[in-house]
C-alpha cells in the first residue's frame, strides 16, 4: 500500500460537462466553460477532474452514446478547446482524466450503421444480434426475457435482417461484442489516442458489463414482464480477460489512472479481481452500496426520506475493510446517476442544510481512498422539485415513465416517488451565483435550476468563511497538504460505535499517529459514551464548540469532528 502513486494522493472532481458551465452561451455546458473555471477548483483545491463524456453524440443519453470517440461533440467545443483544456489544467496541477465508454455505442455510430445493413456485413459482429424466438401462437420473442437498465428487454428488434440486438441500457445504446478481437483492438486505439493526447486517465462507463452469460432465459422470480436478472451481464469471468488484455495492449507505458464503475451488483471480492494490483486491470473501482442505504426507492414522497445509518456504516465499512492493503478504493457520496447527497441523507431543505452537508462531507472524506466530489456537492445543492414529465431529460426516467403509465400507474403519484431517485437529480445547472439562470449560461439553459440557486450559489459561499463550499475547501486541504494527509491517505481504518443508530465513527492509524472521525448523522441529538483516547488536537468540526471525549458526550444534529487522538489515556 505504500507505493505512493500521484492517483492515492489525489482529491478529484466529477465535472458533468453539460450541467457545469456555458462558455458560449448556447444554453449547454462546454470545454472552454470548464477551461473557465480552472481558477475555481484551484480555489477549491482538487487536483484532479474526471469529465464526463464529451464525445460526439445524438445525446440520447447525454454523450454516454458515442457516434465518434475521436471527435468532441460540437455542442461541447472542438479537440483544440480539448487541448488547452488539458494544457492549462496542467499547468495548475490538475489531473484531467475521461470517461472511456467500452460497453456500448450510439446507434448512430458508423460501426453499427454498418452493422445493421446485413448479416455479412464486416461489422456485424462488432454487436451482439440474435435471432427472434416465436411462440405456440408464432408470435415474435426476444432471444432472452432479460430486462435493460433503463426500462424494458434488453433486445431490440431490427426490421432490415430480422434479428434483436442487445441494449442493456437505451434502445439506441447497442452494445458491443467483446468477443470479437476487432472490437478489443479498435477500443486500444481509441484508449491511446485519447491517453496520446494528454489524458492522465479514465473512469471506465459500465466496466462490469463487458461480458454476457450465454443467451438463455433467466428463472429468477418477477412480477414483471422482463426479468431484472443483471447477473447475466454483470461481473462475468470473461471480462477479466478483456481489462487485462486493455491493460497490457491500452494502459501500460503511461503513468494514468483507471477507476471503473463496477456498480451495484459487485462485491468486494469482485472488486478486488478488478483493482488489486497483481491482476494488472484497473486501479479502483466504483461500487455503489452507499448509494441506496436509505428508502429513496421506495419512499412515496420526499417527506418520508430517512436515513439508515447502521445501514451505511455497514456499507462502507465492508469497503473500507475489505479492499485495505489489497487494493485501491474510490470514495464518492453521489455521481451524475445519483440524487443529491443532502437530500438523500441530510436535511435538504430544514434549518440544518449547511450542517448536515458539512457532516456528510466529514464522515466521507477521512476513509482511505481516492475521493471524487460531485460538481455542486461542495455548496450543498440540493434535488429540484419535479412537477412534471416536461421537467425530465433523463431517456432512462423518461422510459421508465411512459412503461409506468401505459401499465396505469397515476403520473403524479409516480413523479412524487421516482423523483426522490432520478438521475436528473444530480443533473440540474451548477449554482455560480444569484443572477440569471444562476450564472451558468446567458443563453436559454438545456435543463432546470433548482430554485434555490438565489441562495444556494457559489459566489455567496466564496464570501462567507463558515459556508459549505469554505468548509469543503478546510477539507481538501487537510487531506491533501496538512501533516494529517498521510494519515488519511496511507492509514488504517476502523470503525468504531458500531452499535449506534446515530453515529458513525471510526480511527485511522498511521506510524503512531491516530485520527478520530466521529459524526452524529442524523437530525436528532445523540449521546455518545466517554471514549478511552486523548485528545491532542481538534483537526475540524462542524460546530464551534469544546469538546471533551472523555466524560459522556451529547452531540447535536450533525456534530462532527476530526479529532487526532492519542490511544493511551
Ligand atoms: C453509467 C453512466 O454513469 C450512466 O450515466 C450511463 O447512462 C450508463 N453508464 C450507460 O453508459
Amino acid at each position: 500500500m505504500n507505493n505512493n502513486k500521484w492517483w492515492k494522493e489525489a482529491f478529484g472532481y466529477q465535472i458533468y460537462i453539460r450541467s457545469f458551465y456555458d462558455a458560449n452561451n448556447d444554453g449547454i455546458g462546454d470545454l472552454q466553460g470548464i477551461t473557465e473555471k480552472l481558477p475555481y477548483l484551484s480555489y477549491l483545491g482538487v487536483n484532479l477532474i474526471w469529465i464526463c463524456p464529451f464525445y460526439k453524440s445524438p445525446m440520447d443519453d447525454n454523450g454516454y452514446d458515442v457516434m465518434d470517440f475521436y471527435a468532441v461533440d460540437k455542442t461541447y467545443g472542438t479537440l483544440e478547446d480539448f487541448k488547452v483544456l488539458v494544457e492549462e489544467a496542467h499547468k495548475r496541477g490538475i489531473r484531467v482524466i475521461i470517461d472511456l465508454i467500452l460497453n456500448h455505442t450510439s446507434d448512430e455510430h458508423s460501426w453499427f450503421i454498418e452493422s445493421r445493413k446485413s448479416k455479412d456485413n464486416p461489422y456485424r459482429d462488432y454487436y451482439i444480434w440474435r435471432p427472434p424466438r416465436y411462440d405456440e401462437l408464432g408470435n415474435r420473442k426476444e432471444p432472452t426475457n432479460w430486462a435493460s437498465f433503463f426500462g424494458g428487454g434488453c433486445w431490440e428488434y431490427d426490421e432490415q435482417t430480422d434479428e434483436y440486438y442487445m441494449k442493456i441500457f437505451s434502445k439506441k445504446m447497442p452494445d458491443l461484442n467483446w468477443e470479437n478481437h476487432q472490437v478489443q483492438e479498435e477500443m486500444v486505439k481509441v484508449a491511446k489516442y485519447w491517453l496520446d493526447l494528454g489524458v492522465d486517465g479514465f473512469r471506465v462507463d459500465a466496466v462490469a458489463h463487458l461480458a454476457k452469460a450465454p443467451f438463455v432465459d433467466s428463472d429468477m422470480p418477477t412480477n414483471y414482464r422482463y426479468t431484472p436478472d443483471w447477473g447475466r451481464f454483470s461481473n462475468l469471468p470473461k471480462l477479466h480477460e478483456y481489462l487485462k488484455m486493455m491493460r497490457k495492449k491500452a494502459f501500460s507505458g503511461y503513468d494514468l489512472m483507471v477507476v471503473g464503475e463496477v456498480g451495484g451488483g459487485a462485491l468486494v471480492e469482485d472488486a478486488l479481481k478488478y483493482s488489486a494490483p497483481e491482476e494488472e486491470e484497473l486501479d479502483m473501482v466504483f461500487n455503489f452500496d452507499h448509494n441506496w442505504c436509505n428508502n429513496s426507492w421506495s419512499a412515496k414522497d420526499r417527506t418520508e426520506l430517512k436515513i439508515n445509518v447502521p445501514h451505511l456504516k455497514e456499507m462502507f465499512d465492508k469497503w473500507q475493510t475489505g479492499l485495505f492493503g489489497k487494493a485501491w478504493n474510490a470514495i464518492y457520496w453521489l455521481n451524475h446517476d445519483q440524487p443529491r447527497v443532502v437530500t438523500h441523507y441530510g436535511d435538504d431543505e430544514g434549518p440544518l442544510h449547511d450542517r448536515s452537508a458539512k457532516a456528510l462531507a466529514v464522515a466521507l472524506y477521512f476513509m482511505w481512498g481516492t475521493p471524487f466530489i460531485y460538481n455542486g456537492e461542495e455548496i450543498g445543492m440540493t434535488n429540484p422539485h419535479f412537477k412534471s414529465i416536461a421537467d425530465f431529460q433523463d431517456v432512462s426516467f423518461i422510459t421508465q415513465y411512459y412503461l409506468n403509465i401505459q401499465n396505469g400507474t397515476d403520473p403524479e403519484a409516480y413523479i412524487a416517488h421516482a423523483s426522490l431517485s432520478t438521475r436528473d437529480n444530480a443533473r440540474t445547472l451548477m449554482q455560480w451565483n444569484d443572477g440569471l439562470h444562476g450564472g451558468f449560461t446567458k443563453g436559454t439553459p438545456w435543463n432546470l435550476i433548482n430554485e434555490n440557486y438565489r441562495t444556494i450559489n457559489v459566489e455567496s459561499q466564496i464570501k462567507d468563511p463558515n459556508s459549505i463550499l469554505n468548509f469543503y475547501r478546510k477539507i481538501i486541504e487537510i487531506r491533501t497538504k496538512s501533516p494529517f494527509r498521510n494519515i488519511i491517505i496511507y492509514g488504517s481504518y476502523e470503525l468504531i460505535e458500531k452499535e449506534h443508530n446515530q453515529i458513525y465513527a471510526y480511527l485511522r492509524r498511521f506510524e503512531g499517529r491516530n485520527l478520530l472521525v466521529l459524526c452524529n448523522l442524523t437530525k436528532e441529538a445523540a449521546t455518545v459514551d466517554k471514549l478511552p483516547y486523548t485528545l491532542e488536537e481538534r483537526v475540524l468540526g462542524t460546530m464551534d464548540k469544546q469538546i471533551n471525549i472523555n466524560k459522556k458526550m451529547v452531540l447535536e444534529p450533525y456534530e462532527a469532528y476530526v479529532l487526532e487522538i492519542k490511544e493511551e489515556i
